[in-house]
């Protein structure tokens, strides 16, 4: 059966490649050199470079050569046609979907390879501003089945809903019947969710279902069903019922605010034993054990702090667990996060602060009453806090990331300011794919 090229809110889906080819495609014979930043293998090709897709170095392979890699022309994107010789780095992926499906990138390495990859990742954005000596801690790992929040995409076409992620480089779905980075339980719903979404949906549309492992049960949010009328509502409180899920929410579209459909048991994360009611689709690590990692790097290098000040708090990740061991101040541009960490805080020494980090950091004076900083942007980084902190005092400055490229500029900035890096922590929460999360920790000499 033909795979669907549907078209609807808010994740659009068509069979039609991101960028049509300014040439018919070439065949060419090419020995991969390393895997680059995205994963894909890169390989020398007539004076420029071609990206190669599920390769590993040494492998030799024939490939059908496309369009330019990206706007500036740095190099060549391509399809891999056949491995002629495979390299030595090779492994069997343990999932089924594995290169249909964009969820993962890399589930073809051997994992020592692989974890070399990762740490790389970080060490190459580094030396790339010039700080590419700053000792490096072994990566923490997360195994498989551990993933605790997800967002699929769902289409239904006819009697059939596809469930599952987008494909890569596409805006096709890729049907899954597993996925082995998941937690077993989340993954469980995908079914069930298929035979609700059948009657929820119209024909030919489609929505993306955020779900998150709760204290409580799983957390579901159904993203995109431009409405939803009473009957369907019914069939979600009857699904919540059925499945045994927590609590399940409706949200129009991304800029929409999630309405509760369904709330049948009270849920909550947990950081160092302070349970939080997070609200329906709040951001929260995407592992327990990840979350576990980059909380013990922070709090081991964060010192003896009287005060610090966690900027990007979210929920409060890290500043519940500071706040046993200091007072803090944690600042966060989303008001619904904030609200459940102040419902929660109770008797800790914690104050918060609403405040829009990029169009307003906290200045250098605001600083100055700070021992340490913890700083966790999203993936743009923090390119006007890493300023603001750059030119003031603060001791120790510890800055998390999941995004090597912008923690890379903002370690710039703040060893231009006069911060020494002196450890960094890459960690893995996103298995198999190229993201890499990293803490670094700088102070001044
Ligand atoms: C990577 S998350 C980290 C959250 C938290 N530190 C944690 O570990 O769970 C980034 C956080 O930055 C917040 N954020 C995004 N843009 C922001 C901005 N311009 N100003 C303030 N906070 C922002 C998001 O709402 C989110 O909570």
């Amino acid at each position: 059966m033909k795979r669907p090229a549907p078209k609807h809110r808010p994740s659009p889906r068509s069979s039609e490649p991101r960028t049509a080819p300014r040439t018919a495609p070439r065949t060419a014979e090419v020995i991969i050199a390393e895997v680059g930043a995205r994963g894909d293998g890169i390989a020398a090709f007539e004076g420029t470079k071609v990206f190669v897709p599920l390769t590993v170095p040494g492998d030799r392979v024939r490939v059908a050569v496309k369009d330019a890699a990206n706007a500036k022309g740095e190099g060549l994107r391509s399809d891999l046609l056949e491995i002629l010789e495979p390299g030595p780095g090779r492994a069997a992926p343990p999932c089924a979907h594995f290169g249909a499906c964009g969820g993962c990138t890399v589930q073809h390495m051997e994992d020592a390879a692989y974890a070399a990859w990762k740490v790389g990742l970080v060490q190459g954005a580094l030396a790339r501003v010039g700080l590419g000596d700053a000792p490096m801690e072994p990566l923490s790992r997360t195994p498989p089945g551990a993933r605790r929040r997800a967002r699929f995409a769902a289409l239904k076409r006819g009697r059939r809903v596809w469930f599952g992620f987008n494909e890569r480089l596409s805006h096709r779905l890729a049907d899954l019947t597993e996925c082995p980075v998941l937690l077993s339980r989340l993954f469980a719903l995908a079914e069930p969710l298929r035979g609700l979404l059948l009657s929820v949906l119209p024909d030919g549309g489609g929505c993306d279902v955020i779900a998150t492992d709760l204290e409580g049960g799983i957390d579901l949010v159904l993203v995109g069903p431009r409405s939803l009328d009473r009957a369907a509502r019914e069939r979600l409180v009857v699904f919540g019922e059925d499945c045994g899920v927590a609590r399940i929410s409706w949200q129009a579209d991304d800029r929409g605010t999630p309405e509760p459909i369904a709330h049948r048991r009270p849920v909550a994360v947990s950081f160092d034993g302070l349970p939080v009611t997070p609200p329906p689709g709040a951001f929260l690590q995407a592992s327990a054990e990840g979350e576990a990692a980059l909380v013990a790097a922070v709090l081991a290098n964060v010192g003896e702090p009287k005060r610090v000040a966690d900027l990007f708090a979210g929920l409060g990740t890290f500043a519940v667990p500071l706040a046993r061991r200091a007072a803090v101040h944690a600042v966060e541009g989303d008001a619904p996060a904030l609200a459940a960490l102040n419902k929660a805080a109770g008797a800790l020494r914690l104050t918060t602060e609403r405040r829009d980090l990029f169009e307003n950091p906290l200045t250098a004076k605001e600083l100055a009453r700070f021992d340490a900083v913890v700083f966790d942007p999203p993936r743009a980084g923090a390119a006007a806090q890493a300023q603001a902190l750059a030119g003031s005092k603060v001791p120790r400055v510890v800055a998390v990331s999941c995004n090597p490229a912008t923690f890379a500029r903002d370690a710039r900035t703040l060893a231009d300011g006069g911060y020494m890096l002196s450890r960094v922590y890459p960690v893995d929460q996103f298995l198999w794919s190229a993201h890499v999360e990293v803490v670094g920790v700088f102070s001044r000499p």
